[in-house]
């Protein structure tokens, strides 16, 4: 399908991450070379930057299948079990949002990641005893929005280490052109420019504010996103020039009109605001101290002069 086909299936479709891409590509190549799988290997950032799409390209790039789950959804140490077990040789094995691994689920990792082999435990009190089971070898790819959310132990078991950082303007412009031309839209170049600038960094926000600016063309317009069009559709779907939306916004004048510019304690901001303090934290929170709106200090967070200027507002004494 279409939506299939927009991420990119190899390592030289892939746009940005010059780093990752240039380790990653030497770290396959010698696992290969070798007739080995891949050391396991941790993808850290945060969301929407390419972790789940980059778990596919290592296994395309290692010609193994992959196998996709995530913490929350293993509950308990027998699911990991079941899917360790049904791995085929060299497989990878992708672990979204690692960090919320039960800490009994993620014991049995341990010797699976390090051994390859499973400690389980058979029978009950007096009678119990431990086996081990081989495994295939395998990759794990854990992702994670950030490093520090792992335990150590966890975090100590992967060979790899690959921090995801946020895109360029022009990186994002060469995504959301490469979109249009899979949508078979024409675009012009300075709605592309545009819609790069208002996408935070992220591609996952660059291709969904391309599907919305598409639907207006479609229906407000003559099929073609122009510059115009585009603007027009961003200011309507409340996406600032600065691509800040209306929860930055919320959280940001928060701060200003009832904590003086601060500082204020996360969880002070999440129950004012009405959002989680994880939601600010992960999501809403990396976006604005990378472009200098926020500042965290010891006694909580401040806003910068710049988000006065960008509101319009008078920088306080
Ligand atoms: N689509 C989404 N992210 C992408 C990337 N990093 N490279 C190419 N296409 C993408």
């Amino acid at each position: 399908s279409v939506e299939y086909s927009l991420r990119p299936q190899r390592l030289s479709q892939y746009i940005g991450q010059e780093k990752v891409k240039r380790n990653l590509e030497v770290f396959i190549e010698a696992a290969r070379m070798r007739n080995e799988p891949l050391d396991h290997v941790l993808l850290y950032g945060p969301p929407g930057l390419g972790k789940t799409t980059l778990s596919a390209i290592i296994a395309n790039e290692m010609e193994v299948n992959l196998r996709t789950t995530s913490g929350p959804a293993i509950e308990r140490p027998g699911d990991l079990a079941a899917i360790l077990t049904a791995l085929e040789p060299g497989d990878v094995l992708f672990i979204d949002e690692i960090h919320r691994l039960p800490r009994s689920v993620e014991e049995v990792l341990y010797p699976a990641m390090e051994d390859y082999c499973l400690d389980i435990v058979i029978g009950k009190g007096e009678t119990a005893r431990s086996v081990r089971l081989d495994l295939p070898p395998f990759t794990l790819v854990g992702a994670t929005t950030r490093a520090g959310l792992l335990t150590a132990p966890l975090r100590d078991r992967f060979g790899v280490l690959s921090r995801l950082e946020y895109y360029l303007e022009d990186e994002l412009q060469t995504i959301v052109m490469r979109t249009a031309d899979i949508f078979e839209v024409e675009m012009e170049e300075s709605a592309a420019v545009e819609l790069a600038r208002r996408s935070r960094g992220t591609p996952r926000i660059a291709n969904r504010l391309l599907k919305r600016v598409r639907d207006f063309a479609q229906v407000k317009g003559d099929g073609v996103i122009s510059l115009s069009l585009a603007s027009q559709a961003l200011e309507m779907m409340q996406v600032d020039p600065l691509g800040l939306d209306h929860i930055d916004h919320k959280l940001l004048l928060a701060i200003i009109e009832k904590f003086r510019g601060g500082p204020v304690g996360l969880d002070t901001i999440a129950a004012t605001i009405g959002e989680e303090s994880h939601t600010i934290e992960d999501v809403y929170e990396p976006y604005l101290l990378q472009i200098g709106f926020l500042q965290r200090t010891p006694r909580g967070r401040m806003v910068t002069h710049q988000v006065y200027h960008h509101f319009n507002l008078e920088v306080p004494e």
